[in-house]
C-alpha cells in the first residue's frame, strides 16, 4: 500500500512542474496568516507534514524560523524544495516518510498539514496518522490543518479524498486537541478553478 502511494506521489513530482499542480500556491497565505494570528516566536519548531514542494519553509526561513522540518512520502517533492532553497536547504530537516508509518522522535510546537490528512480515506489510516500526531506534539502544541471542505472536490491528484467541515475534523482527533479557530478558504488553482478548503487550528491540552 505504502509503495503504491509513494510511487503515485513520486510520479506526480517527477512529471509535473511544481507550479502547475492544483494545490500550488505562489505564497502560502492562509498558513502564514494562521501563524501570525498565533503570534508564535521564530524560535518555535514546526513540521510541515506532507509539505511537498510548498514554499512555507522558504517564507519561515525569511522570518527567522530556525527549527523547521518538512516530511513527505515523495523524495522528488523535497528535491524540488531543496533545489529552490539552495544553501538555505541546510536550515531544514528533510524527512522522507509515510506519515501513517512514521514515528516522530521529538515534539513540535506546530504541526502543519495542508491537504494531506484528507487523503486518508480508511479509518485505520486516520488512526495511524493520529498516533503520529499524538507522539509528535506536546501540551500547548498547535495543529494547523487544511482539508477539502464538504463542497470541495471529491478527488485530488486522481485520488479520492475525505471532505470535512470543522466539526467533522474535530471529531476525527482525540479530545486532547481543542478546536480554537476554523475558517474556509477558496483556493484558486493554477488552472483557474476554485476549491473550497476547511482550515482548523487545534491546541493540545
Ligand atoms: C496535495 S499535496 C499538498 C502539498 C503541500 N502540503 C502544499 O500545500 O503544497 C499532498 C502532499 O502530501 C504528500 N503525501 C501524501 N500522502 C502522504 C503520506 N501518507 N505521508 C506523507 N506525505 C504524504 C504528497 O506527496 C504531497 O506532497
Amino acid at each position: 500500500m505504502t509503495n503504491a502511494k509513494r510511487e503515485h506521489w513520486d510520479e506526480v513530482y517527477l512529471t509535473k512542474a511544481a507550479d502547475s499542480v492544483s494545490w500550488y500556491q505562489p505564497t502560502p497565505e492562509p498558513s502564514l496568516k494562521a501563524l501570525d494570528a498565533l503570534q508564535l516566536p521564530a524560535a518555535a519548531s514546526l513540521i510541515d507534514v506532507g509539505g511537498g514542494a510548498s514554499s512555507l519553509v522558504d517564507r519561515l526561513i525569511d522570518r527567522g524560523w530556525s527549527d523547521l522540518t518538512v516530511l513527505d512520502i515523495a523524495a522528488p517533492a523535497l528535491d524540488v524544495a531543496k533545489a529552490r532553497l539552495g544553501d538555505n536547504a541546510m536550515r531544514v530537516t528533510w524527512t522522507v516518510a509515510d506519515v501513517t508509518i512514521w514515528r516522530p522522535g521529538r515534539y513540535y510546537d506546530v504541526w502543519h498539514d495542508r491537504a494531506v490528512f484528507h487523503f486518508l480515506t480508511e479509518p485505520e489510516q486516520r488512526l495511524a496518522y493520529c498516533h503520529a500526531l499524538e507522539a509528535g506534539t506536546a501540551a500547548g502544541s498547535v495543529v494547523i490543518i487544511a482539508t477539502f471542505a464538504p463542497d470541495g472536490p471529491e478527488r485530488c491528484s486522481g485520488l479520492p479524498v475525505q471532505r470535512y467541515d470543522a466539526a467533522a475534523l474535530a471529531a476525527g482527533f482525540s479530545p486532547a486537541f481543542t478546536l480554537e479557530r476554523d475558517w474556509r478558504e477558496e483556493h484558486r488553482t493554477p488552472g483557474g478553478s476554485r476549491q473550497s478548503f476547511q482550515w482548523c487550528i487545534f491546541r493540545k491540552r
